[in-house]
């Protein structure tokens, strides 16, 4: 039986922390979308058209996650993630991943209005762009980047422009989607909240 939970948002709102929680708690497997994105990002860094390499992508492009978290490809992924033939391209992949048997968490931008409209759980996770810039840097400087807020909350505004104001599949809440504004969360409790949202849903 497929049970999907749709989790969208900005960058570093904490889907990710989220998603691999609600997975872990129920047994789901997950898909990280922006990691589709960020693969056709570096394909397209590397020379490759952003179309043809939307649809060469395979298993391989996403075996080394490390090297698609830098911040050079989140900007390249969010650029290729414009263009339309770039996400049809990913659709079908992302569908059946969202209706796999044993149930399914994926995260991104667009799962809850575009890819999988009919999730038995949305949830839209935001937080300040301050809130998020102060998380990323962390992150960033922890995985031994040079870097400083100014920049970091400058990239996160303008990816977050980017994703939101695009024509093709913007970023946005679905209308039944649950917001969690994790600005003033902690993790247990931004995890508390998602885990029990799936459970209304299992039950109702
Ligand atoms: O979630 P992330 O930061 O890894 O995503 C990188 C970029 O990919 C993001 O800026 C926009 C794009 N993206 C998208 O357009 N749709 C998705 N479902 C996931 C990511």
């Amino acid at each position: 039986m497929s049970f999907t939970v749709a989790i969208d948002g900005p960058a570093a709102a904490g889907k990710g922390t989220i998603s691999r929680a609600v997975a872990a708690r129920f047994g789901f497997a997950h898909l990280d979308t922006g990691l589709l994105y960020r693969a056709v990002g570096r394909r397209m860094l590397a020379g490759e058209p952003s179309i043809a390499a939307a649809e060469a992508l395979t298993p391989d492009d996403l075996a080394d996650p490390d090297a698609l978290r830098t911040a050079a490809v989140a900007e390249a992924a969010s650029k290729v993630a414009v263009i339309p033939e770039v996400r049809a391209a990913l659709l079908d992949f992302q569908r059946a991943f969202a209706r796999r048997a044993g149930g399914a968490v994926l995260d991104g931008r667009d799962i809850g209005t575009v890819i999988c409209p009919e999730a038995e759980v949305k949830l839209f996770v935001t937080a300040s762009a301050e809130v998020r810039a102060e998380r990323r840097l962390k992150e960033l400087l922890a995985a031994g980047f040079e870097t400083d807020l100014g920049t970091v909350l400058a990239d996160v505004k303008s990816r977050d422009a980017r994703d939101a104001e695009r024509a093709s599949a913007p970023m946005r809440a679905a209308d039944d989607a649950l917001t969690l504004d994790t600005s003033a969360m902690g993790v247990e409790e931004a995890v508390a909240a998602a885990v029990a949202a799936v459970e209304a849903a299992r039950v109702g």
